[in-house]
């Protein structure tokens, strides 16, 4: 089934939304990256507003950073506050057990820093991002690599059976470089029966940063249509 533009939007605006209720007064929140939290934060700077909450946001990203001021969200640091309450992120795939392939906005890196620092992890997605098994669909593994590794990584990855394709940037020509300096690897394995042994893996490749594949670190997803949203716990 495919949906349109008008579709998708709301279905992301509708998880953002019901996000946005868990969090509470005095909370230091994760801003994750990507389109369906640009809408939570969004409509988190509202909810500040009108609550007049005392809030601290880390950002994931330059993108996630420039939102957060935008809409009046205080910015704080792991340096004054350690541990984070509660992130609301995106997802590309969500499997069953609630792991995930994400990292098409090539924030993966600091996704995954600010996720291991939280208590409590939401997802946020439209309900086309819920799959059956990561991979489905020839859908990549974001792998984030030091420049000066691509081509080591690269023949490693190769040796473990992925295909890799060297992101390109839009709007510049050569790779898109990350808020890291880094590049990505979007790396094909197919399906991924195991992706907890694939992570190990990919990790153990000198000159890989982090992969995109974030294994038992999510509390909760919202699924969003335009109509309703649907709420999975972590079992
Ligand atoms: C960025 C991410 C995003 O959260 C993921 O790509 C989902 O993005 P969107 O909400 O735009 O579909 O992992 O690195």
């Amino acid at each position: 089934m495919t949906h349109n533009r008008d579709w998708i939007d709301n279905a992301k605006k509708n998880a953002a939304k019901v996000a946005i209720t868990h969090v509470k007064d005095k909370y230091i929140i994760g801003l994750g990256s990507g389109s369906t939290v640009a809408y939570a934060i969004k409509e988190l700077g509202e909810k500040v507003k009108i609550e007049k909450l005392e809030i601290f946001g880390i950002p994931t990203s330059y993108q996630a950073f420039l939102l957060a001021t935008k809409y009046g969200i205080k910015i704080t640091t792991f340096e004054e506050h350690p541990i984070i309450d509660l992130t609301i992120d995106g997802a590309d795939q969500i499997d069953p057990k609630l792991n995930l392939i994400k990292g098409m906005g090539a924030a993966l890196t600091r996704e995954k820093i600010v996720a291991s620092a939280s208590k409590t992890n939401i997802i946020i997605a439209d309900k086309r991002k819920k799959v059956t098994c990561l991979g489905i669909h020839d859908h990549p593994v974001p792998v984030e690599v030091i420049p000066f590794a691509l081509t080591q990584v690269e023949n490693q990855i190769k040796k473990i059976g992925g295909k890799t394709v060297l992101r390109k940037g839009t709007g510049k020509v050569g790779p898109v470089i990350t808020d890291n300096g880094n590049v990505i690897l979007d790396a094909f394995f197919g399906l991924i029966k195991n992706p907890s042994q694939l992570n190990h893996l990919l990790k153990m490749i000198s000159g890989v940063v982090e992969t995109g594949l974030f294994i038992d670190q999510t509390d909760l997803v919202y699924l969003g249509t335009p109509d309703q949203t649907e709420k999975i716990e972590k079992k």
